[in-house]
């Protein structure tokens, strides 16, 4: 048996439920000098020397806080979709007064960080990425580190732990991103506080959904508008590395209506 098929074993009895405990952390470490796969990083990790792949099941995420029952746990947006995504929700923009540059963006629930990695390499006015998971927001920040080494077209990119329903979005437009990261019950509380904010102030709040599995619970809601919506292409290294073999995936742009 080649090294690489013992550590796929390895990695995938461990990610399930025990990546994020410290202890078994160690051993990841371990293992991965014992036997060092680079079939095992996403294509975007081994580009960049960085750490935002994997699959972590919700039951991995414990924090003790009360919306943890709600996670849908970890997995990162491959970049060819969120470069895709950006696309669409900036062609969007055209029929509106607002530019890209006007824009803050949050990913909501970022998880290692890869989305706020890519939105740096686009003039937003500032990138936020909110994450309840503090050993998941650490590997974020560490990453940002790394990679805010080079020259990026934003310089004002940081990680927030914490819950995203208490979050307090930045003033002016904003643009959330939004990858599943809570069941049905926390994005139905969420897009309410989202539909009280979004009523008290002028700019606009613009909603990217990625695979946007609660597309009835958004259009059942008056206060929020379908921008634009379609299919994107992976691209075929991110099809190739992906955990669940897809080669396109949906996403809808949305409006929060003021
Ligand atoms: C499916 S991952 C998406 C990661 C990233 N947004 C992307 O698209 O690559 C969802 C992330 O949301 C986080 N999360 C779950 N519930 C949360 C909450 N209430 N507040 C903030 N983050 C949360 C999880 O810990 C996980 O890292």
């Amino acid at each position: 048996m080649s090294t690489d098929t013992h550590f796929l074993r390895l990695w995938r009895w461990f990610t399930p439920h025990r990546l994020l405990n410290p202890a078994s952390g160690r051993w990841i470490g371990f293992l991965r000098r014992l036997f060092p796969s680079r079939e095992a990083r996403h294509p975007f990790d081994r580009a960049h020397r960085v750490d935002t792949g994997g699959l972590i099941y919700a039951d991995g995420l414990a924090t003790g806080h009360e919306h943890d029952i709600h996670s849908s746990g970890y997995y990162a947006t491959a970049p060819s979709l969120f470069r895709g995504a950006i696309k669409l929700w900036s062609a969007a923009l055209e029929a509106s007064p607002y530019r890209l540059a006007d824009y803050s963006f949050v990913d909501i629930g970022c998880g290692k960080g890869r989305m706020v990695l890519l939105a740096s390499e686009y003039v937003f006015r500032e990138v936020i990425g909110v994450e309840l998971n503090p050993q998941l927001a650490a590997v974020a920040r560490r990453n940002l580190r790394w990679w805010m080494r080079r020259k990026r077209a934003c310089r004002h990119v940081r990680i927030a732990h914490g819950d995203a329903l208490s979050f307090p979005l930045p003033d002016g437009p904003v643009v959330l991103f939004f990858f599943n990261s809570f069941e049905e019950e926390m994005a139905r509380m969420w897009l309410d506080r989202l539909v009280e904010i979004a009523a008290a102030r002028s700019a606009p709040i613009d909603l990217i959904y990625m695979h946007p599995e609660h597309h009835k619970l958004l259009t059942a809601t008056p206060a929020i508008q379908v921008l634009a919506d379609a299919q994107i292409a992976l691209s075929p290294a991110d099809a190739a590395s992906d955990a669940f073999g897809i080669s396109f995936d949906r996403c809808t742009i949305y409006r929060l209506l003021n």
